[in-house]
């Protein structure tokens, strides 16, 4: 499916969704789906100062609940802005959840310029992130932060 039959089923799901947990795993399923080269896809939600895990398709991960101040996750939930890793190992702030992972988007949802989560998507490719799959998840993102 090309990014705009994404974005368009993604808005279907959300139009249909009969509330955010099922629009949150339907999204990281289909999107997980689509795109061979995400291999963990998850959606972490800003509780108080802590982010905490939501639905995801991959592995198990021990980061179910990630400060603010503490990995990449962390860091794009407190910037705001989207962060692309192309070697996971090469970044101090990196918390490891697959061995195989090699490189990460994490993409924050923001409402009214207040972020209320993030999706974060792992790749056992490095440098697997493109501006295609960026522009692609903010609109996620965009979509997520209207229904959420
Ligand atoms: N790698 C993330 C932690 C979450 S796991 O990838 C699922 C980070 O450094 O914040």
């Amino acid at each position: 499916m090309n990014s705009g039959k994404v974005l368009q089923s993604i808005a279907q799901i959300a139009a249909d969704a009969p509330e955010a947990q099922s629009l949150m795993a339907q999204t990281v399923t289909l999107l997980e789906h689509e795109r061979p080269h995400y291999n963990w896809v998850g959606i972490y939600l800003l509780e108080g100062d802590e982010l905490v895990l939501g639905p995801y398709v991959g592995k198990p991960t021990p980061h179910t609940r990630i400060p603010l101040n503490k990995g990449i996750c962390g860091a794009a939930a407190s910037s705001g802005q989207t962060l692309i890793v192309d070697e996971v190992g090469a970044d101090p702030r990196y918390l490891a959840c697959s061995l195989e992972t090699k490189s990460e988007i994490v993409v924050p949802i923001i409402r009214e310029g207040r972020v209320l989560g993030e999706i974060d998507i792992d790749s056992d490719q490095p440098a697997a992130f493109t501006e295609d799959d960026r522009t692609l998840l903010e609109s996620v993102a965009e979509i997520l932060a209207a229904n959420l």
